[in-house]
């Protein structure tokens, strides 16, 4: 695990932006060989696809041999409605960049058979080769995605109902009105992101501490699904210093040393790659 402490959110953003630019270039995807990218929703990763954006206006990247798969979706909110997962990833990323619009794969909450959705998606993930880089973000009581706490930690891509936590959360994306919140979404499940060859996780901001402070210092727990990530090979969380807050000094002292003799490893070798694993 690699926890990966920035000055604030917009150092965060940027750090993640890049890595995801990195990995992509080092991958050097074509037609025969895509890169898959899973993606999440919500204000945490909205810098970074700003900077992505800007990355692939200047020249830095390009989508075109890039596949996206997303992580949830609000079963019944209309696709068009502006606070659907279907609008927000249209207007803050896809429509900016070049990536072929059948190469972003959304579940569709208004499927007529949702569990047929569910399934087929999980093939689709399957027939793209699997998820090659996971970025994800949580809920304050430490969801990925929509895995709400109890959530079986080998879950597939499934119905879930939202906790009221969850609901309240995200309340303020309609007008602060709870009953306007959709209480159902299509969510990949934790075994489905643990799949992938890679996770990084955002978690910006002081209300999302108590949440890192789970994921990563206490032991993996079902309640805070974001915890299974302490069993993934290779999962980085990137935060701000407001995010770590809840956490021991001697933690956040260790994080920090480890980042800078990579940073030092980094100017030695060139190696952008996986510097820290343990
Ligand atoms: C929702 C989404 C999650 C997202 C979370 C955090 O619950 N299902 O995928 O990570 O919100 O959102 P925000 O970044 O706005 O705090």
């Amino acid at each position: 695990m690699r926890l990966v402490i920035l000055d604030d959110y917009n150092l965060a953003s940027e750090w993640a932006a890049k890595y995801i630019r990195n990995r992509i270039i080092q991958f050097k995807p074509s037609a025969d060989r895509y890169f898959t990218l899973g993606l999440p929703t919500g204000s945490t990763p909205y810098g970074c696809y700003q900077k992505l954006i800007e990355y692939y206006r200047n020249g830095d990247i390009s989508f075109k041999y890039v596949k996206t798969f997303n992580m949830d979706e609000y079963v019944g909110l209309p696709r068009a409605h502006p606070e659907s997962y279907h609008s927000y990833m249209w207007n803050n990323f896809f429509k900016h960049i070049d990536i072929d619009p059948a190469n972003a794969h959304i579940l569709d909450g208004n499927a007529e058979d949702l569990e047929a959705e569910c399934r087929a998606y999980e093939q689709k993930i399957a027939g793209a080769g699997g998820i090659e880089l996971f970025v994800g973000g949580i809920g304050p009581d430490g969801h990925i995605a929509f895995n709400e706490p109890g959530s079986s930690l080998v879950s597939r891509t499934r119905v879930k109902t939202l906790a009221k936590d969850t609901i309240v959360a995200n309340a303020r994306f309609f007008g602060n009105n709870l009953s306007k919140v959709p209480t159902m979404a299509l969510t990949v499940g934790v075994g489905t992101v643990m799949d992938a060859k890679e996770v990084m996780i955002l978690i910006t901001g002081a209300h999302k501490a108590f949440a890192l402070y789970k994921a990563i210092e206490e032991g993996v727990n079902h309640m805070w699904t974001v915890s299974a990530f302490q069993q993934h090979p290779r999962t980085i969380f990137v935060c701000d210093e407001d995010a770590t807050l809840e956490l021991r000094v001697k933690t956040v002292k260790y994080f920090k040393g480890a980042n800078d003799s990579s940073s030092v490893l980094i100017l030695l070798t060139g190696e952008f790659r996986w510097l820290l694993s343990d």
